[in-house]
């Protein structure tokens, strides 16, 4: 039984009657079946197990992050074919050594990204894109791993639009082609040949087109294996096609793999990219009848769902059948053509079809609409892309929120420069997007500088900072462009002076640059005070390494309203005063602290001060910050100075744990003959949340 089905004459999808959804997310909407996506995984699964393939879902067909947070947790791998696809792939879960990276144009950013994140394989489409990925390669020191994509000059009987394997279209390269580029790639010691590739079109219904085309590739991989080479993967793309329409027969899957058994070369193993078959049936698109217009013998049931929602009847001619939500079998059919509101003649679901009378307001399920639906969808009309629900059983959730019209203008900015000498008002200036984020109690305000919209940054950090008529912070951190790194972070104090480094500040801006996707997990950024190394350690943790310590001293005689303190003095980054005590909780820190930091031993740049407590294999500590004059809660350098001197006077090893009140802190390090190095501070970098600055008064 199909997951969308009629109880009583009212549609449901799995359990839950798609009326009720609709009642609170409003249309259009997208519903997926978890049951749906579920099984038709498992069916490709089952169908090719005698192969144990890794079948790695397309993301293109549909990569919202729940459905695919779904199939990673199967054990699905993942193909993409551009680093938001990547990205994408890497934050759901599906692991780099399962991803697969196919697509004709892939950018050196990309090529690069997707090296640092180790994914299985390219697969590769022209002899530039492997100069490409050779530059990449030798620039990050990493072998490259390859497949060629070949082009086996086969008609799939598909849609033109949709055919790729084909003499003449733009995707892989010829056989001749191919040889040359394995013999090219077993010359050079950056590659390292993992497969061969071949996807040669989308909704094919035919096992003999895939025949053909794996016949022509195993003569092929014979013909290399004669030259001692061995791709030990075959990647026989995606493609399988499903029914559309009633009585139409989808892609035999277990007469597919019964016949490429036969086929198939022994010892390589199968990779399989489909998308549709996947996602393709596990969703409808709900719409909303908003007229029904007449003119002479034309009958138009206007929806609220348009061309811009699902684009593949009006970019290929494709019919997914419409039914209604409520379905009355005593309705006389009646000719009519189901369109959406937008201006464009193409913009139709179904032409001149027998449809049950609906009256306005009814609502229609455009079935079968999972795969190239969302995906392929736009702002055309400045219309907002609808929401997505995924129900499961008897429960529901929203997966995707309907954008909104702010989301329509986001990341548009119109520079006041521009609109010189005309009589506009000023305050539709900008709209630039901020992040707020927090590290072990630190706040900051992050923005993505590198195309220097803002230029007076001393002011807009001190009018950004404040806590009243700001956002609210410790300081704003812009991240610009770079000369010989990843990016530069520069961060500015809420009294507008720039500051050289922050540790908490560094993390953030590290997290920050790796989800807006300019630079990888692992980095290296520019800062006044020199480059930093820094590496995602999970998806909110990262880690930074730090100077490595200076002046390591005991100080024995710290003479304090009589009062004899005994503690270490330590340059990590800042200069900092260690004392340990039996609990740090008691200690009047603002007092104490104070008399350390001015005491005339420090002169003439003073100390941070920090007290210790260790608990077991961890420590508790607070600083008082020099500069600050406060107890604050927490100090990166501090933690690190704290972890450093419990090390060398009482023998913890690394990592040491820290514990301060704005959070936990690990300090990693190596100590040999008393002298530290590789020093790395990791803790949380988190987003409290993001917004837009608008108005002309900050940019
Ligand atoms: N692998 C590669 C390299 C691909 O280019 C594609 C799809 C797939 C796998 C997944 O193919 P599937 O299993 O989903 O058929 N927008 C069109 C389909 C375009 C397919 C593009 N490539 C449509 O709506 O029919």
């Amino acid at each position: 039984m199909s997951h969308f089905h009629y109880r009583q004459d009212e549609l449901f999808c799995e359990n839950i009657p798609i009326q009720n959804i609709a009642d609170k997310v409003g249309t259009p909407f997208y519903i997926y079946s978890y049951a749906a996506l579920v099984d038709n995984f498992r069916r490709v699964e089952k169908a090719f197990s005698p192969f144990n393939p890794l079948i790695c879902y397309s993301l293109k067909a549909n990569p919202n992050l729940t459905l695919c947070r779904i199939l990673s947790s199967l054990r699905a791998g993942a193909d993409v074919v551009s680093g938001g696809e990547l990205y994408t792939a890497l934050l759901a879960g599906f692991l780099p050594e399962k991803i697969v990276y196919a697509g004709v144009g892939k950018t050196q950013k990309e090529i690069e990204f997707a090296l640092k994140n180790n994914i299985l394989l390219f697969n590769v489409e022209s002899e530039q894109e492997l100069v490409e990925i050779a530059k990449a390669a030798e620039k990050l020191k990493r072998k490259a791993p390859i497949s060629i994509r070949i082009n086996p000059d086969i008609d799939p009987k598909t849609h033109h639009y949709i055919t790729t394997g084909k003499k003449g279209n733009k995707f892989g390269v010829s056989f001749e082609t191919a040889e040359r580029l394995y013999h090219k790639i077993a010359q050079t010691r950056t590659f390292e040949a993992k497969g061969i590739h071949m996807h040669i079109g989308s909704q094919i219904t035919s096992t003999e087109t895939y025949l053909k085309a794996l016949n022509k590739l195993k003569d092929f991989i014979r013909k290399l294996q004669d030259c001692k080479m061995k791709p030990g993967y075959l990647d026989m793309g995606g493609g399988f096609g499903i029914a559309y329409e009633e009585g139409e027969k989808e892609l035999c899957l277990e007469e597919l793999a019964r016949q490429i058994s036969l086929i198939f070369p022994e010892d390589m193993h199968l990779i399989l990219e489909p998308g549709r078959y996947i996602v393709g049936n596990a969703a409808a698109l709900i719409t909303k009848t908003l007229y029904r217009k007449e003119e002479g013998a034309n009958k138009f049931l206007i929806v609220d769902a348009a061309m811009n929602d699902l684009v593949r009847p009006a970019l290929y001619g494709a019919c997914h059948r419409i039914i209604p939500i409520q379905r009355l079998s005593s309705k006389a059919c009646e000719k009519v053509s189901i369109a959406g509101p937008i201006c464009e003649s193409a913009d139709f679901f179904l032409k001149n079809v027998d449809f049950p009378g609906v009256v306005k307001g009814e609502l229609l399920a455009i079935l079968d609409t999972g795969a190239y639906g969302f995906s392929m969808s736009s702002n055309y009309n400045s219309r907002t892309r609808c929401a997505e629900v995924l129900v499961k059983g008897d429960k529901w959730w929203l997966i995707r929120e309907r954008e909104d019209y702010q989301d329509l203008l986001r990341g548009q900015r119109v520079p006041r420069e521009s609109l010189w000498g005309m009589n506009i008002s000023s305050t539709l200036s900008c709209n630039v997007q901020f992040w707020k984020m927090e590290g072990t109690g630190n706040d900051f305000i992050v923005i993505d500088n590198r195309g220097e919209l803002i230029k007076e940054r001393a002011k807009i950090a001190s009018c950004l900072c404040q806590r009243k008529k700001g956002i609210g912070a410790d300081g704003l951190i812009l991240i610009e462009e770079a000369k010989d790194a990843d990016f530069t972070m520069r961060i500015f104090n809420p009294d507008g002076s720039e500051a050289e480094m922050c540790g908490n500040g560094a993390r953030c801006a590290v997290r920050f640059a790796y989800l807006k996707g300019i630079a990888g997990r692992e980095c290296i950024f520019q800062t006044l005070s020199g480059k930093i190394l820094a590496k995602l350690s999970d998806d909110v943790k990262v880690k930074v390494k730090m100077t490595s310590p200076q002046d390591l001293r005991e100080v024995d005689k710290l003479n304090i309203d009589g009062k004899i303190y005994k503690g270490y003095y330590v340059n990590t980054g800042v200069p900092h005063f260690v004392l340990f005590l039996p609990s740090s909780e008691s200690i009047p820190i603002r007092e104490v602290g104070a008399k350390i930091r001015f005491h005339e031993f420090f002169h003439p740049q003073g100390t941070n001060v920090d007290f210790v407590q260790i608990e077991k294999d961890r420590l508790l500590v607070r600083t008082y910050e020099r500069g600050v004059e406060d107890e604050t809660l927490s100090c990166g350098t501090g933690a690190v100075a704290s972890a450093l001197i419990s090390a060398f006077v009482h023998g913890l090893s690394s990592p040491v744990t820290v514990l301060t009140k704005g959070g936990e802190i690990v300090v990693w390090f190596k100590l040999s003959e008393d002298k530290f190095s590789e020093v790395f501070l990791e803790a949380e970098a988190n987003i409290v949340y993001r917004g837009n600055l608008n108005g002309a008064k900050y940019v």
